[in-house]
């Protein structure tokens, strides 16, 4: 029997999902917290089709998927932090600009991510120490300074509390940057930022589904994932703010401590 390496499986399993969802239509959607935060029965697909998958090979993985309701343990063997579909928003509305991501971390460490865009069809993938490619490609984060740049932003629509602090934060940018874009699936974001089509993302809260894959194409890009007191993210449970870009850009930002 030929041994196909458990990275290739996602690899394949994440596109043949992405068949289901690009594009979709007839969505029973169902609101979570708020008319914001939606799921439809194409999330609960995919994460299914995917945790099949996985687990045919590695029978003891655990998994950390936003649409189950038990999560499992981040410091095992082989956990795999997954968001079905990231930008369900986008998603219902048939916007573009929706992902699978999918991460796998071994004893709590990042090992392998993989962001998968069905519409355009782009595969980011990296593996800790390999450098990040998209669709086979090395990829590198821009070292353009800020005015030179694009920046991107989410606007935590599920914590209207952040809300101001957020404009806050896009409007001292913006005043530095070549323009501002609202694009809206958090993971696609980092990797927009890791091969250099944007310089800087930010966002005052993700939950760990959403930055998971894309964080280990980002440092494996030559970026750097920070909190918005500039310290360096380590993945939780927990949510956390986040600055995607390279060391340079960040600084010249001026949103760390805002
Ligand atoms: C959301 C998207 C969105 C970001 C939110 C995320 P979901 O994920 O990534 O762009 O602004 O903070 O929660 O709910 O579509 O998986
Ligand atoms: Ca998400
Ligand atoms: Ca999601």
């Amino acid at each position: 029997m030929t041994y196909i390496p458990v990275t290739e499986i996602i690899h394949e399993a994440i596109e043949s999902v992405g068949i289901h969802i690009a594009p979709a239509s007839g969505f029973q959607i169902t609101e979570k917290t708020s008319s914001r935060d939606l799921v439809t029965q194409y999330d609960r697909l995919v994460q299914e089709k995917l945790i099949a998958a996985i687990t045919e090979r590695k029978p003891d993985a655990q998994f950390i998927s936003e649409e189950l309701e038990k999560k499992g343990d981040l410091n095992a063997e082989n956990t795999f932090i997954i968001d079905p579909i990231d930008g369900t928003t986008n998603f219902i509305h048939g916007m573009g600009n929706f992902a699978i991501s999918v991460a796998w971390y071994k004893y709590g460490e990042p090992f392998y991510g993989a962001v998968y865009d069905p519409l355009a069809d782009e595969f980011f993938e990296a593996k800790v120490g390999m450098g990040a490619l998209l669709n086979g490609m090395r990829i590198h984060v821009s070292n353009a300074p800020m005015r030179d740049s694009i920046v991107l932003f989410g606007t935590s629509p599920y914590n209207p509390e952040l809300t101001d602090m957020t404009f806050d934060l896009v409007k001292k940018v913006f005043g530095k940057c070549q323009d501002v874009r609202q694009m809206g699936s958090a993971a696609l974001d980092i990797c927009h930022v890791a091969c250099g089509r944007a310089g800087l993302y930010f966002e005052a809260t993700l939950s760990p589904w959403d930055y998971a894959a894309a964080a280990i194409i980002l440092k494996e890009s030559g970026g750097e994932l920070v909190n918005l007191s500039g310290h360096e993210i380590k993945l939780s449970l927990e949510k956390t703010s986040v600055i995607a870009g390279n060391k340079n850009i960040i600084a010249e930002s001026g949103i760390i401590n805002h």
